[in-house]
């Protein structure tokens, strides 16, 4: 086994390494700590592997003798899933559609990858709407669009390419479809928790555009795609009243409503989709990270042509359907977090951080917007510079987070994480604050 020390030097001659410069201990990280093999340093995870960590690790459950025997038995075989199906994929197909998936969404599909997964609920889009509507009208559905916003982030794959419009430098030179893209009315938050900007103004000008969108593809706006939180983009919060609207013109226009839930879904915001804190059904939902395995589900509206993608062979596939062995870890990760009802305790300690960092925020007046549920949280500093020094000195204090859009910070904390943590975690930022201006 290569050296602890060597892990960097090793990678270089082959790779690019412009990761981390700690070496993750696989055996020995624990709970919200993840511990660095060339120190033994321990780093309070507020970052749990970009949003995908759900339980910390090596969590008990996960050292059981049953599980083990399942994983490696998974491990040691990859089955073409798609096609060639295994007890252990029932197991999990079972338990995620029945315990996971919201009542009246019949349609599952897995794949590796929260890009695939959206690029699958596209696919899913374009074949529903070009039946609709008919193929020779939007020739062969080469004129379909999908309409999105600004600072979304939908993955680095073909088509999500020409939707994801956060750091340049992620699409740039790539061939993209000049698809219509319109304002994403976020939320701001005073130190109250009550909304500080003038949204109604802001969701007036997003229904505005998508309107001129409607009239200038009309007919060809296949789904209207959005994050229901965006996370890359500065973990930007809409009302439910926005996302209503977006169900409305859905409907109106007759194309589907997909959701992106790959950042916050599966427990993040507390529920098990954070659509389900608006109210707002959408017809798809893309998933991933903390799923392990990632993919969409869909609803009823789907049926409304007879030969959608879930019931027309070869539509949307894959050699493998997914990872065998994420399915299984999947699968016990249900059993963790509805069995020791995960989603309350990230609820409960998501509350904390926020009310913390708010008073905060109130004495020191150095960041604003601080917002958030469940694991999800985020505050903003007043430039770019404050910012990437405030995350420099949270890694300093062995706390890890994540920037978020051009001046937040955003924490994705374990589901598991306890309230000693979350005080931690704000004595850490306490002692980080930028020595720059007040916002
Ligand atoms: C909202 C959202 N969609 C899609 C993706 C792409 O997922 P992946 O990096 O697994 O392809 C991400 C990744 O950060 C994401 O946050």
């Amino acid at each position: 086994m290569i050296d602890p020390s060597a892990v960097h030097d090793t990678l270089r001659r082959h790779q690019l390494v412009d990761g981390y410069p700690m070496v993750m201990d696989l055996e020995r990280s624990h709970g919200s700590w993840l511990r660095d093999a060339l120190t033994g340093t321990e780093y309070l995870d507020f970052f749990t592997c970009f949003a995908s960590w759900p339980v910390g690790y090596n969590h008990p459950a996960t050292l059981e003798p049953e599980f083990r025997a399942a994983i490696e038995l998974a491990g040691r075989n990859k089955p073409a899933s798609s096609d060639l199906y295994t007890t252990l994929m029932a197991d999990f197909v079972d338990a995620f559609a029945t315990r996971v998936t919201p009542p009246g969404f019949e349609h599952h599909f897995w794949v590796s990858g929260g890009a695939l997964a959206v690029e699958n609920a596209l696919k899913t889009a374009f074949d529903w709407k070009a039946r609709k509507v008919g193929a020779d009208r939007c020739h062969d559905g080469d004129e379909l669009v999908i309409l999105h916003f600004r600072q979304a982030f939908h993955g680095r794959s073909g088509y999500t390419m020409s939707l994801t419009n956060t750091d340049p430098r992620k699409v740039a030179l790539f061939p993209k479809f000049a698809w219509p893209r319109v304002h994403n009315p976020a939320i701001e938050l005073d130190l109250d928790g009550g909304i500080a900007n003038d949204i109604g103004a802001s969701e007036d000008r997003a229904c505005r555009e998508i309107e001129a969108a409607f009239a200038e593809y009309e007919g060809r706006i296949a789904a209207i795609l959005i994050e229901p939180m965006q996370g890359e983009g500065g973990d930007n919060h809409f009302r439910s009243e926005f996302l209503a609207k977006l169900r409305e013109y859905a409907d109106e226009h007759e194309c589907l409503l997909l959701f992106d839930e790959v950042q916050t879904g599966f427990f993040g915001s507390g529920k098990a989709w954070l659509w389900q804190h608006h109210g707002v059904a959408p017809d798809v939902v893309a998933f991933g990270k903390k799923t392990q395995i990632c993919g969409i589900y869909a609803g009823p509206r789907i049926d409304e042509v007879e030969d959608n993608v879930f019931r027309c062979s070869s539509r949307i596939n894959s050699t493998w359907g997914g990872n065998l062995v994420d399915m299984v870890r999947c699968r016990k990760f249900i059993d963790i977090i509805l069995g020791d009802d995960l989603a309350a305790n990230v609820t409960a300690r998501g509350a904390e951080l926020l009310a913390g960092l708010r008073a905060m925020a109130r004495e020191r007046g150095q960041f604003s917007n601080v917002r958030g549920l469940g694991s999800l949280i985020a505050f903003t500093l007043d430039s770019v510079e404050t910012r990437d020094e405030m995350l420099r000195a949270l890694a300093e204090r062995q706390l890890l987070a994540l920037p978020s859009g051009e001046r937040s910070i955003r924490f994705r904390l374990p589901l598991v994480v306890t309230a000693e943590e979350v005080q931690i975690a704000l004595e850490r930022v306490a002692a980080c604050m930028p020595t720059g201006a007040r916002t």
